[in-house]
């Protein structure tokens, strides 16, 4: 993927408080294109697996839990300096940290239950995006 693509999920809590239209329309809103959409549920086991480099953080039981409790929605976004602004969108991981009007500031519930996620590198970007879509379901 290139450095122009970021990979996000809308996490469990924030599909099941009604919030996947405001926050797609805030993410296309900021200049994102949308290049892969899927709506989904994570077995533990994926949520294991991507969260893996969590894996000895005391917080890991738990997000692998909360994150295959309910559907998601996952995506792959196209801007420029995707990542970066992404992050910046989304706010800090602590929604209570994040500024005014970042998306987890909007709709988080908590620091596990933080709405959304966005990718941390262009690598991860790529390999994020890869976990969820083949070659052709992206565009
Ligand atoms: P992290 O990669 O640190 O944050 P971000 O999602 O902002 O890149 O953590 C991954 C997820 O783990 C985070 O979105 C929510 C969860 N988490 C907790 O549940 N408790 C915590 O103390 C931390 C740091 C993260």
């Amino acid at each position: 993927m290139a450095t122009n693509r970021t990979f996000t999920m809308i996490k469990p809590d924030a599909v099941s408080n009604g919030h996947i239209g405001a926050i797609l329309n805030d993410i296309t809103s900021a200049g994102f294109k949308i290049i892969a959409l899927k709506y989904t549920q994570l077995t533990e086991e994926n949520a294991g697996a991507f969260y893996a480099v969590h894996k000895e953080r005391p917080f890991y039981g738990d997000l692998v839990t909360f994150m295959s409790s309910g559907p998601i929605i996952a995506a792959i976004l196209e801007k420029d300096n995707a990542v970066e602004d992404f992050r910046k969108l989304i706010g800090a991981t602590n929604p209570a940290e994040a500024a005014k009007g970042t998306i987890r500031k909007k709709y988080a519930e908590s620091i596990e239950a933080n709405a959304v996620h966005g990718s941390d590198s262009d690598e991860n970007a790529e390999i994020e995006g890869s976990f969820f879509f083949s070659q052709i379901e992206r565009f």
